[in-house]
């Protein structure tokens, strides 16, 4: 795997804790992406509330609520669960998040979907 694939080190991960934006590019447009760390697996969306086409965090990287059991979107407060991003409440209505693929490997966090690349354009 290209180092051009990693978007972050592992260990920046904490359960709940804070998580890492990065950009992915499908071969037409470039999208907002996270990946947070939930128990001891990693898991990543596109940025993309099931609202509205919105960003969820709160802050840069706050995408948990106060609780750490939800992913929180910040604008009306959608919630998700973490590890499918199905919707669990609020105005996403039924619509989850899109789940992009990636997996751990030594201490790095590497995109692994084959329908993305990364995108580190500014
Ligand atoms: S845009 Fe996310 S809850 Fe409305």
């Amino acid at each position: 795997m290209p180092s051009a694939q990693r978007i972050c080190m592992s260990s920046s991960l904490r359960s709940r804790g804070r998580g890492r934006r990065f950009s992915v590019f499908d071969g037409n447009r470039r999208h907002a992406a996270f990946v947070v760390r939930y128990g001891t697996v990693v898991y990543a969306y596109l940025n993309r509330c099931g609202h509205q086409d919105l960003e969820l965090d709160w802050n840069p990287g706050i995408f948990f609520d106060t609780g750490g059991r939800f992913l929180l979107c910040a604008t009306h407060g959608a919630s998700y669960e973490p590890s499918s991003g199905r919707c669990v409440g609020g105005p996403c209505n039924g619509r989850g998040l899109v789940a992009v693929g990636v997996k751990e490997q030594g201490d790095e966090v590497l995109l692994h979907d084959d329908r993305y690349t990364l995108d580190n354009s500014p």
